[in-house]
């Protein structure tokens, strides 16, 4: 791969995350200039662009070397981590302080819930597998995960699984789908994640002038 110069950040294109994450970075004192095709931001001041993607795709991109730092939701990234050979080579290096929410497990409202074994032999609905398992084999639990790219919480009306494991973060959704809470897997929000060892040259250097603005900015918000 060519070797860059500039320092590359991923942010999710449009959804929750990408308001606050914009925000952010022109408090770290970052300008940036948006190319036509919108998915690439130059930077004005400082040589970091903005890579704006998928937020599914952010951990990938970053293994790959494609860009250096990325915004993400932590449920992204250590689903990344769990279900990736590269994803050791990942990390979180700051949470962000937006974007919470919660993965969580969800049952039909009708269903009453007490303990994990209750989902012993049930078939759960998620886009997060990892994570899922990884809960599941910590609470002695035998159940089938059902893969669902989206739309995870309409799974227990099409009647193709029993619970669902997705994120939760109002709740209206749940609502909207007479579902109801039952445990939560993973509390999440927006996470700076990049590689555990930063570059050893120009771009690292970069990067740590921007976590240091970024601590800073934090700390005031605190
Ligand atoms: C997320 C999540 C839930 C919903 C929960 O989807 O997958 O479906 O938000 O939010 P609520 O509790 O406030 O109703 P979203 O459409 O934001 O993102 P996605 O397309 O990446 O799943
Ligand atoms: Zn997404
Ligand atoms: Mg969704």
């Amino acid at each position: 791969m060519k070797s860059r110069d500039r320092l590359r950040i991923a942010m999710q294109k449009s959804g929750r995350l990408t308001e606050p994450a914009q925000d952010l970075l022109a408090r770290c004192g970052l300008k940036f200039r948006q190319s036509r095709d919108k998915l690439f931001c130059f930077g004005e001041g400082e040589p970091v662009d903005l890579l704006l993607v998928r937020d599914d795709d952010i951990p990938g991109l970053i293994a790959e070397g494609v860009c250096d730092l990325g915004i993400v939701g932590r449920n992204v990234l250590r689903e990344f981590q769990l279900t990736n050979g590269t994803g050791s080579e990942l990390s979180e290096l700051r949470p962000l302080g937006f974007g919470h929410c919660r993965l969580s497990i969800a049952l039909p409202q009708e269903d009453a819930y007490s303990e994990p074994s209750q989902l012993h032999g049930q078939r759960i609905a998620t886009s997060y597998p990892g994570l899922l398992g990884e809960w599941l084999r910590a609470h002695g639990v035998d159940a089938r995960v059902v893969m669902l790219a989206g739309s995870v919480e309409i799974a227990p009306r099409l009647g193709t699984a029993d619970a669902i494991c997705d994120l939760v973060s109002s709740g209206a959704t749940l609502v909207a789908n007479q579902l109801r809470e039952a445990a939560v897997v993973v509390e999440s929000e927006a996470v700076l994640a990049g590689r555990a060892e930063l570059p050893l040259d120009e771009r690292g250097e970069i990067a740590e002038l921007l976590l240091r603005r970024l601590d800073g900015v934090i700390q005031v918000r605190d």
